[in-house]
């Protein structure tokens, strides 16, 4: 633990001399008494004293505050920004964490990634004497989807998912056939050398079946490719094969002698986040983890908005500063966004985008997340009013800094390079907070003891 906050101290100091001596950034603190910023998460509320019945948010992070510096004339701001998010701990969740936050004014697309690879390359040399690619390798998000099933793909083994919709779109299967009918797809994984080492037992009722199961999927489809090619497994399914599409099957999905196919069916969200945990669960199994190997990209392309189904709307896949692809801006609700991931080892240690500088698109977007002119007014006029005061073109991204000290210090929790971190339950073990308060306290916020 001691060597792990050192290490995150030596983080810390080169990227603050990378950002001030090398690139005139200028740190500037923003409030933590503030009010909600929509990065997704629910917030940790404040009560006021002194305004009884009104509340205070504590920043999910500085987005608002880090634009009104570009309209106010600081061209390259950061802070080591303490961020609270009230969200179901993981192990590279905390609720309150700490973002390396960054913003400029009249700055490219390009320059933000180069800028941003620099900096990373920077630290991963110095602190671990590691050479990252230069250029970072890119994927949109639609071939990150579409090869791993995530957005935030490890690279470090290969394993990439195939649709195979085409070959089975005439299967008696009644399963694919009903998936197919409804709109959805069949995706499959090709596990080298899985025939063997997946039991049909296992793969009916074992570790593997659960993790798909988890995943949502309602079962686990397999075929099994024999030493003469020939193929096993349910036998619908075998026998959606013609001799020509058996030969296509194999060929589309590498497979050959002593390989095990997975599939997994439905709406391709669902097929997505099925693949992409199988994906996983088959490479730290079998070992398919290159260690030594270090998997840094960049995911670029995403969609501006993402249906929500279960409040029948859309919401911005990002934050709703974001800007739309000037390309896509015809047809917002389907725009693509100017925005990018880094991703590190299948981890999300960064994310950003250039920001909408123009009232007009601010406002569409917000009435696109549903939110009505009269509310954008009152939550965000201030921003709205900076925006027709003449905003510079600006971007920015936000690194979560345990994350990436947790990577570095080969850690297997942010807890681990956390001073005083929180338990799973949100609770910090040495104070016990949090804790009942005095009845008096609550009676000078006006709150009645429950
Ligand atoms: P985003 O929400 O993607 O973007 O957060 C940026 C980075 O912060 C880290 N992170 C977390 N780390 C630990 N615990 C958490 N609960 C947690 N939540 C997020 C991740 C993530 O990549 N304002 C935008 C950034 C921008 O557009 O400039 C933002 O906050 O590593």
């Amino acid at each position: 633990m001691n060597s792990n906050i050192m290490l995150r101290h030596k983080v810390v100091k080169l990227i603050r001399r990378y950002l001030e001596d090398a690139h005139d950034f200028v740190e500037i603190e923003t409030p933590i008494l503030s009010r909600s910023t929509p990065e997704g998460a629910r917030d940790y509320l404040v009560p006021s004293r002194v305004q009884p019945g009104t509340f205070y948010a504590l920043p999910q992070s500085p987005q608002l505050f880090k634009q009104m510096l570009m309209v106010s004339g600081f061209d390259k701001y950061y802070q080591v920004a303490r961020c609270f998010r009230d969200e179901d701990l993981r192990a590279d969740r905390q609720p309150e964490f700490t973002q390396l936050d960054m913003e400029l004014a009249f700055t490219t697309f390009e320059d933000m990634l180069k800028l941003n690879e620099d900096l990373i390359r920077r630290v991963f040399w110095e602190v671990k004497g590691v050479q990252l690619p230069n250029p970072f390798p890119r994927l949109t998000y639609a071939e990150a989807m579409s090869r791993y099933g995530s957005d935030k793909p490890d690279t470090r083994f290969d394993l990439q998912l195939k649709d195979v919709s085409d070959i089975f779109a005439d299967s008696p299967f009644k399963v694919f056939a009903d998936a197919l009918s409804s709109g959805g797809i069949i995706k499959v994984l090709c596990v080298p050398s899985g025939a063997k080492r997946y039991s049909n037992t296992a793969l009916k009722k074992g570790d593997i079946y659960s993790e798909a199961i988890k995943s949502g999927a309602k079962g686990l489809p397999f075929l099994k490719v024999l030493d003469d090619d020939a193929i096993e497994g349910i036998p619908a399914l075998v026998s959606s094969l013609d001799p020509a599409g058996r030969e296509e099957f194999l060929k589309r999905c590498s497979a050959g002698p002593g390989d095990l196919v997975l599939f997994a069916v439905g709406p391709l969200k669902s097929v997505n986040k099925t693949l992409d945990r199988l994906r996983l669960y088959v490479a730290h199994e079998l070992g398919l983890v290159d260690h030594s190997r270090h998997s840094i990209l960049w995911v670029t392309d995403f969609p501006m908005f993402e249906w929500n189904d279960l409040e029948q709307r859309l919401e911005a896949l990002h934050h709703p500063f974001t800007a739309p692809n000037p390309d896509d801006i015809d047809d917002l609700p389907s725009a693509r966004a100017l925005a990018y991931d880094m991703v590190y080892n299948g981890v999300e240690i960064g994310g950003g985008s250039l920001r909408i500088h123009k009232r007009e698109v601010q406002e569409k977007v917000l009435e696109i997340v549903g939110i009505s002119p009269e509310q954008a007014e009152a939550k965000f006029g201030y921003l709205l009013e900076a925006l027709d005061m003449g905003a510079p073109p600006h971007g920015g991204i936000a690194y979560g800094l345990d994350r990436l000290v947790m990577l570095l210090a080969d850690a297997n929790s942010i807890r681990d390079v956390i001073a005083f971190p929180k338990t799973t339950t949100a609770q910090c073990a040495l104070t016990k907070a949090p804790s009942e308060v005095d009845p008096q306290q609550l009676k000078d916020l006006s709150y009645q003891n429950q």
